[in-house]
């Protein structure tokens, strides 16, 4: 089913529009962005002049959400196909409380939400977001207007951002109602600063000592064994079990499986639902979404 590029692509333009942004005819700027971001996750790829990806700006946005939100969207729509436990969680209650943790643009919501139209499902999920980055608000204002033009399902009740507010989150009484957690691609992004990791790791497991038993976290993250060695550690194990490591083993396109990649968005997303941005900037920039990954994902239960 084609759902998240043409989402991305609505949401890219309304976040242009907000911010004054020339789609096409500032390029080397997005081409610059994009550099940015691989120098990000793969140190060993910075390019001359490589600065650090600053997501309050609009433009760092935008070209996050061309290169890697469409695949990561549809990870999680993936997910909730394959773990019998996550579906059933959502399709035997009226409604449940999912907590995100490290939000940015809120892809977690789109690929839930195309889970949600895929199966057909009738029930409400309500999210509690969070994520240091208070400027994707305005990204995310813009997933709720569009996600609610298709599903009345799907709503985001509460939004924390920066450390300065982790205190709130820490004392919202909506923790013991919480039924999961997802942490998507930000334990490989922060496992190299150890401030970060300690400050996130805290968070999170005063969280989870605050949600009942049962509640369930989905770590989902780059395939990398010292990524899943991070979440071992950072988890507090006598408060969550973790699950064995997973990964989508090819069962969805079986052919593709000559590549290093283990995930491949699904065929029905088209790159030519991102109209003009993609002619440019693939044509003129060589830059292309992201379509393939090597990922992998753990469920913890909490004790
Ligand atoms: C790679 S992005 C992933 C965003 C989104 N989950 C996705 O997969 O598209 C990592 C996110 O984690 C957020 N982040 C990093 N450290 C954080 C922290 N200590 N507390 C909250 N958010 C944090 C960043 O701001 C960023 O939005």
């Amino acid at each position: 089913m084609e759902y998240i590029i043409p989402m991305v692509n609505n949401i890219i333009s309304l976040i242009a529009s907000d911010n004054d942004v020339d789609l096409i005819n500032e390029g080397p700027r997005f081409k610059k962005c994009c550099e940015d971001f691989r120098g990000y996750y793969w140190p060993s790829k910075r390019s001359q002049g490589y600065h650090e990806p600053d997501c309050r700006d609009p433009y760092y946005q935008i070209a996050y959400l061309y290169k890697y939100a469409p695949l990561r969207a549809d990870i999680i729509t993936h997910i909730f196909e394959k773990e019998t436990c996550l579906r059933e969680l959502i399709e035997n209650s009226s409604s449940s409380l999912a907590c995100v943790l490290g939000t940015g643009p809120g892809t977690e919501l789109i690929g839930l939400a195309k889970w949600i139209e895929l199966r057909k499902i009738e029930k409400q999920i309500e999210f509690i977001l969070m994520d240091e980055v208070e400027e994707w608000l305005g990204c995310l204002y813009h997933i709720q207007g569009q996600i609610s033009s298709r599903t009345k399902n799907i709503d985001i009740i509460k939004y924390y951002y920066s450390n300065e507010v982790y205190g709130d989150i820490v004392n919202d009484d909506n923790l013991k109602n919480i039924d999961f957690y997802i942490i998507l691609y930000v334990i490989s992004e922060i496992m190299r600063n150890d401030e970060k990791l300690s400050a996130f790791s805290n968070l999170m497991n005063q969280l989870f000592r605050k949600s009942r038993r049962g509640t369930k976290i989905i770590f989902v993250d780059r395939n990398e064994n010292s990524v899943d060695a991070i979440i071992r550690k950072v988890v507090d194990n006598d408060l969550v079990s973790l699950s064995e490591k997973r990964s989508p083993s090819w069962d969805r396109y079986p052919s593709s499986s000559g590549s290093t990649n283990n995930f491949q968005i699904e065929y029905d997303e088209k790159l030519a639902s991102f109209g003009d941005l993609y002619e440019n900037l693939k044509i003129n920039f060589n830059e292309s979404p992201e379509l393939g990954g090597n990922v992998f994902w753990v469920v913890g239960t909490i004790n």
